[in-house]
């Protein structure tokens, strides 16, 4: 199920969830775990509707500036999803992977990461990037490291090639905020952007499919004139 009115490579700035909970008078960590719940529904949406790859950005390279209990929450919850969520996306047929340096996490994440990478391999409906410890100035870099080791001038096609996902058709962002915040810099090229004031937890498939349906009123130009994308082939 695919054409030009649905977005191929969805991405997802999940944005909001520590304003969330912060205007319950609940703790940021409510929101985060909220934000789980989002991401499950979100996932399942996508699935329906024929999107082929989604891209979320759960911990940004810029993330580990946060409280160390933050930080130490966040991780624990990334491990705790990836094992609670493996078997149920290896039955929707979800392939999971995770994208950004991993190194820089525990042995046991690393692990669990690994482990659920490996069960979901043969799901073949969508993919699931998962972008953690994730930033686009690191994608560039290790792109352009892997070409060199390679012996391959470094171009926009060579790069291309080694970055950690491909080009991006619909990149939403929640909470408000009009930023990148160092997501896929490179793959957003020509993304079509949407930005929403709905917060992360409170992200819905209804709150998807009003994205998606901007979406299918954009011209996509990439540098040409309206009249020349109208023309007969
Ligand atoms: C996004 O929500 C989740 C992560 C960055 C891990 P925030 O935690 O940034 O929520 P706000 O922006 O403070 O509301
Ligand atoms: C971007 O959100 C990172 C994630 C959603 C994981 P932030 O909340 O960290 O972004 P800034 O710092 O407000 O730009
Ligand atoms: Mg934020």
């Amino acid at each position: 199920m695919s054409d030009t009115l649905t977005p191929a490579h969805v991405a997802i700035i999940m944005d909001g969830n520590g304003r969330w909970a912060k205007s319950r008078l609940l703790p940021r960590a409510e929101g985060h775990r909220q934000g789980v719940q989002a991401l499950n529904r979100v996932t399942e949406a996508a699935v329906r509707r024929g999107i082929a790859r989604l891209t979320v950005f759960a911990f940004s390279s810029e993330n580990w500036a946060r409280p160390a209990a933050e930080v130490a929450m966040l991780m624990q919850l990334f491990g705790q999803g990836l094992r609670r969520w493996c078997e149920p996306l290896d039955e929707a047929g979800v392939r999971l992977r995770v994208i950004g340096d991993r190194s820089a996490f525990s042995p046991g994440l690393q692990a669990a990461i690994a482990e659920c990478e490996h069960a979901t391999a043969g799901g073949t409906r969508m993919e699931l990037n998962i972008a953690a410890n994730y930033g686009g100035r690191w994608d560039v870099c290790q792109a352009a490291a892997r070409a060199a080791a390679e012996g391959l001038a470094v171009t926009p096609e060579t790069l291309g090639r080694f970055m950690s996902v491909p080009d991006v058709d619909l990149l939403i962002r929640t909470g408000g905020e009009c930023r990148i915040s160092n997501f896929l810099l490179w793959q957003s090229a020509y993304a079509e952007i949407f930005f929403t004031d709905r917060l992360w937890p409170d992200f819905s498939a209804d709150d998807l499919d009003e994205a998606l349906r901007w979406y299918e009123g954009r011209e996509r130009r990439f540098g040409r004139t309206s009249e020349q994308l109208r023309a007969p082939h």
